[in-house]
């Protein structure tokens, strides 16, 4: 079965009803025959039919044993940095969303959990780092921003068993790259992202190679509360159903896209997996079906300003936090979704003041080429006035 049949018939048809869409169970508790005897279902904190169709389809999607629906992406990675006790490190890609690197180091870091960041594309940063007391390996893969790609394969090989490897697999889904057929134990997704699909939802999905740890998360799921609501995974089932399609005209987008950025004098680093000198070409093209449809560059002017200029003049593509919606969407990640990072933190990965991210979508490629053509003519303009403007103070 292929890909796309598989996520089509992961959705059930309603048993009751013959409803060939997921019904919302829009209820807070459950009747009980007498007490502990119930359908399966006593209160949707605990489980929601709804979310229960979610959950069992996000395992058939990353090939898992068990799902785990949560109120955003966020949510999911707590719950899995609550498997850790006191005293326990975290190896982690050094250029992870910042919003992960804020859970880690301003909430986690007080319970004594210490996060060692390195270059998990490197294999032996990933070796040396590991120590005793390792029990995360924390990978985003491609990463957020600057789409680094680490080999999942040799990472699982080189960990031990009581390591447990993690993919934040939200940048690729699982339509291109399913991390637990390469040996990873957990996969969380942002699926805010592409697999809502349609930038309306919060929420995030945590996947397990096992029942045994499916368990444990489970139990942290209701004992910690952050479900996602049947309403929401209601939509998520819905744009679940698309994800093959969309994610592939994504992909087909982002490739024109990243061709024509090649060709443009003012870009001093293209970040786009696609392209045959990204430093994990190699690997990206053996783990992963797709090159994904995120594009990162920065400017040889490293300037906040001229890149906040560009940014805030695109047409189609809106200048808005997250990702992989049909809308394309532009982001300066130093001013927005990483300003938590300290800048010199920021700059040894890569995250400049004029990076700039896209994030494409599902308009006709050609368009969204002129409007990006169109803006770095404005910001040419730009730069010209300005240095002429500076020759003009210097004379007088
Ligand atoms: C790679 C990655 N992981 C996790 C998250 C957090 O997800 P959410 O915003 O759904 O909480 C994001 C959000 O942008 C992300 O980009």
């Amino acid at each position: 079965m292929g890909f796309a049949t598989n996520t089509i018939h992961s959705i059930p048809v309603d048993e009751l009803t013959g409803s060939v869409a997921v019904p919302i169970y829009a209820t807070s508790t459950f009747v009980q025959e007498s007490p502990g005897v119930n359908k399966g279902f006593d209160y949707s904190r605990t489980n929601n039919p709804t979310r229960k169709v979610l959950e069992d389809i996000a395992a058939k999607l990353e090939n898992g044993s068990n799902g785990y629906a949560f109120a955003s992406g966020l949510s999911a990675i707590d719950a899995v940095l609550k498997l850790l006790s006191y005293g326990d490190e975290i190896v982690a890609v050094n250029d992870i969303y910042g919003g992960t690197y804020r859970l880690l180091t301003y909430v986690y870091s007080k319970f004594g959990i210490k996060v060692n960041y390195v270059d998990t594309t490197d294999i032996s940063e990933v070796e040396k780092a590991l120590t005793y007391k390792t029990k995360l390996i924390w990978i985003e893969s491609p990463t957020n921003p600057t789409l680094k790609i680490s080999d999942i394969q040799s990472i699982a090989k080189l960990k031990g068993e009581d390591t447990l490897l993690v993919v934040d697999n939200t940048f690729a889904t699982p339509a291109s790259q399913r991390p637990l057929e390469l040996g990873a134990d957990i996969v969380i997704h942002s699926a805010t992202k592409y697999l809502g699909g349609h930038s309306d939802i919060i929420a995030g999905l945590v996947i397990t190679k096992n029942e045994k740890l499916g368990n444990q998360i489970k139990f942290i799921q209701n004992a910690s509360g952050a479900v996602l609501s049947p309403f929401d995974s209601f939509l998520l089932i819905r744009g679940i159903e698309t994800l093959d399609l969309r994610f592939e005209k994504h992909c087909r987008n982002a490739i024109k896209v990243a061709s024509y950025l090649q060709s443009v004098d003012l870009i001093k680093n293209l970040y786009f997996p696609g392209i045959n000198t990204h430093k994990n070409y190699e690997i990206g093209n053996k783990q992963a079906k797709y090159y994904g449809a995120i594009i990162s560059f920065d400017l040889n002017i490293d300037d906040i300003e001229i890149a906040k200029e560009f940014v805030s003049n695109t047409k189609y593509f809106k200048l808005a936090e997250s990702l992989g919606g049909a809308k394309s969407l532009i982001c300066q990640p130093s001013l927005m979704t990483h300003k938590s990072i300290p800048k010199e933190t920021r700059y040894e990965t890569g995250v400049t003041d004029s990076l700039i991210r896209l994030s494409v979508g599902l308009e006709d490629a050609e368009d969204l080429i002129n409007d990006l053509k169109t803006t770095f003519s404005l910001i040419e303009n730009k730069i010209f006035e300005r240095s002429l403007s500076k020759e003009l103070v210097e004379n007088e």
